[in-house]
């Protein structure tokens, strides 16, 4: 926490989770892949913060909310600088960083207009080829979409 006597843009959590160094432009692509539209708890975010590193940041507070490392991990698909900060009792006691899955399964659409996947009601599946650059590749029908093209459900 800033020892300083700057506030807190948002304020702080007792426990739970903050997900933080989104690129601004992300914050609604991250918030539909974790699926927080349907949420129960406590939710704070905020967008256009001054960030040395991304120059513009995003930040999502949620209360009592711990993520698997499995649904984590889809954040890094749009976000590959977000950091998860794990809260309890007002303090820090965990930092995570996101990692690029190796597949990603129902997250994104496939870009190619004639897959399979945009015609049936079916579960979409990826292979990551790039993780530096994001980039997927449908198993149905190999198109390769980076994450510029990627459309999340
Ligand atoms: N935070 C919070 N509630 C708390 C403690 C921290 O919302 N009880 C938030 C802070 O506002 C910050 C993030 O969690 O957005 C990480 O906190 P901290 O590690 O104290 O900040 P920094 O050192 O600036 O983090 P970074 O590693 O991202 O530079
Ligand atoms: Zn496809």
């Amino acid at each position: 926490m800033e020892m300083n006597d700057k506030k807190l843009q948002v304020s702080a959590i007792k426990n739970g989770t903050v997900i933080d160094h989104i690129p601004s432009n992300c914050l609604f692509k991250v918030i539909n892949i974790l699926g927080l539209q349907k949420i129960q708890t406590q939710m704070t975010f905020g967008s256009n913060f001054e960030s040395k590193r991304l120059g513009s940041k995003a930040i999502i507070k949620l209360a009592d909310v711990f993520f698997k490392d499995n649904d984590i991990n889809k954040i890094a698909l749009v976000a590959p600088e977000a950091k998860l900060n794990i809260i309890k009792d007002y303090e820090v006691v965990e930092k995570k960083i996101v990692e690029v899955p190796d597949t990603v399964t129902g997250i994104a659409k496939c870009g190619n207009p004639k897959c399979i996947t945009n015609h049936e009601n079916m579960i979409t599946r990826f292979n990551v080829v790039s993780k530096k650059k994001v980039a997927i590749k449908c198993h149905y029908c190999e198109k390769i979409t980076d994450t510029e093209h990627m459309q999340i459900f």
